[in-house]
């Protein structure tokens, strides 16, 4: 790509009506006050640290990767208010200040009665379904997130993920293809029973389906649904802001109301939520749960007590507190909003005008690569993503993660076969705050690079594997020269 067309073009695309009648580019609505280093590595050293890595990005040391784009999970830039009050934080054990301030944070924009810190996210959803569920629940969603469904499953309930039919066809648009089911939820409850359904989530948004939006009308309808069964609704409310904002954008009725007024409604129709400040609190760690259920509240709260810590730090310090309730401010500002919804669009644009398949449209925290169509000679249990994944890395420097049959696929219990995933995806997760339209620029560049030489690339085959979660820790090969 040529940098000089690419920037007459941004300018074009991204552009908003200034308070004159100029249009000009959305920027990066913050200046950089602290650096971190990034190293370009030669072609050579990154086949050979790849290599090393039996071909596996999990494996690799992250210095040795230049655009790291594994997660947007913990990896935020926090803001210079962020790291005052990390030193304002009041480390007492109980009852602390920033707990207070973290409290009252939660509470402003959540509006759930009680509020439970936790270290992630995952801390949060293992309290609440260990609480919760029994063998022979049964716990519906849009889709649910890896650790969401194994914390269903380790309390001995079914998760079901019922996503709407455009959710799974990645080339198919749709303003909010992170919706729910709602026929489907409804046969469901009609079929195992409301007594068997302890919980009902909406993860905003939707992550495994492509970081897609859920609508407002979507929201409304399965609380509706659930509240008429006597179903407690939550939601899994880790982009909550990136997923208002979309509202904002693509649903009639709210382009005038604030991403503040919009999260707020968001939270009006559940009964509670689980959260990943990692996400849209823009902290490096942190989370918690929220519930309107006071007797709930106290049987999660002993459970915290007995692993996490005590109900006002919850295995957090007084200064990730003060971080959180910083984060979430600044996260609701439209400045930040506007800009970080139009960076990814911007690089799920101009990888589409390159003709490459993604996931359209692109989510609100990630690309989603289509392997499958990018490779369509590598058949899925020859692990397509993987190669694409691989190849990202050896030509940029590039880190991406496979979401295909690597992380999903699994062996038939009664045939001994192999099942690949229902989709083969690249998920390119862009961290926030972190990198500059440049280096996203030099990203296109890297992806339409591969795309150009999609022919010579073959698949890959497992060497090593374990039993669960195998793609943390497999080892692989390629079945084919990389160049
Ligand atoms: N729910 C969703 C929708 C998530 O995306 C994640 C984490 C979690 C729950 C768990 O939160 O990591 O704080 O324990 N997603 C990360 C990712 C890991 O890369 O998508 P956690």
């Amino acid at each position: 790509m040529n940098a000089a067309n690419s920037a007459d073009t941004r300018s074009a695309e991204r552009s908003v009506a200034g308070p004159g009648a100029r249009r000009r580019p959305i920027i990066e609505p913050f200046k950089i006050k602290v650096v971190e280093p990034i190293r370009l590595t030669t072609r050579q050293e990154r086949t050979t640290y790849l290599e090393a890595a039996g071909y596996n990005v999990f494996k690799l040391r992250a210095e040795d990767v230049l655009i790291d784009l594994l997660t947007d999970s913990g990896t935020s830039a926090m803001s210079a208010d962020q790291w005052a009050a990390v030193m304002r934080g009041d480390e007492a054990y109980a009852g602390s200040k920033s707990w207070y301030r973290f409290e009252a944070a939660v509470k402003d924009i959540f509006g759930f009665a009680h509020v439970i810190p936790t270290h992630q996210g995952r801390a949060a959803e293992r309290i609440l379904f260990s609480t919760v569920c029994r063998p022979g629940h049964v716990v519906p969603s849009n889709t649910h997130f890896d650790t969401t469904r194994a914390n269903i499953e380790a309390a001995g309930a079914e998760a079901v993920d019922m996503p709407i039919p455009e959710g799974l066809v990645p080339s198919r648009v749709h303003p909010f293809k992170g919706n729910m089911d709602v026929a489907a939820l409804e046969a469901l409850i009609a079929d195992v029973g409301a007594d068997r359904i302890p919980i009902c989530m909406l993860t905003v948004t939707n992550n495994t389906g492509g970081g897609q939006p859920v609508s407002m009308a979507n929201i409304r309808a399965v609380s509706e649904v659930c509240h008429a069964h006597g179903i407690p609704f939550y939601l899994d409310a880790c982009r909550f802001a990136e997923n208002a904002w979309f509202i904002k954008e693509r649903e009639e009725g709210f382009d005038h109301r604030s991403a503040r007024e919009i999260a707020r409604e968001m939270f009006s129709y559940a009964d509670g939520c689980t959260m990943s400040a990692k996400k849209d609190a823009l902290v490096n760690i942190g989370g918690f749960l929220a519930t309107n259920d006071t007797s709930l509240a106290r049987q999660e709260q002993n459970l915290l007590i007995l692993t996490e810590g005590f109900p006002t730090y919850g295995g957090l310090a007084g200064r990730d507190l003060e971080a959180i309730a910083v984060g979430l401010e600044e996260v609701l500002r439209e400045d930040y909003l506007t800009y970080r919804i139009a960076s990814v669009r911007w690089l799920g644009r101009h990888l589409t005008e390159g003709g490459v398949p993604i996931v359209q449209p692109p989510g609100g925290h990630a690309v989603y690569l289509d392997a499958a169509a990018f490779l369509p000679h590598v058949p899925p249990l020859q692990l397509p993503g993987q190669s694409l994944v691989a190849e990202l890395y050896v030509e940029g420097g590039v880190r991406g993660v496979e979401i295909g049959t690597v992380m999903f696929g699994h062996t038939d219990p009664d045939t001994g076969e192999e099942v690949p995933s229902r989709m083969e995806l690249v998920r390119l997760a862009i961290p926030r705050r972190v990198y500059t339209e440049s280096q996203i620029d030099y990203l296109v560049d890297v992806v339409l690079d591969v795309w150009d030489r999609r022919e010579a690339i073959g698949g890959f085959r497992f060497v090593e594997q374990t039993p669960v979660l195998r793609h943390f820790t497999a080892r692989f090969e390629p079945l084919y020269e990389m160049t």
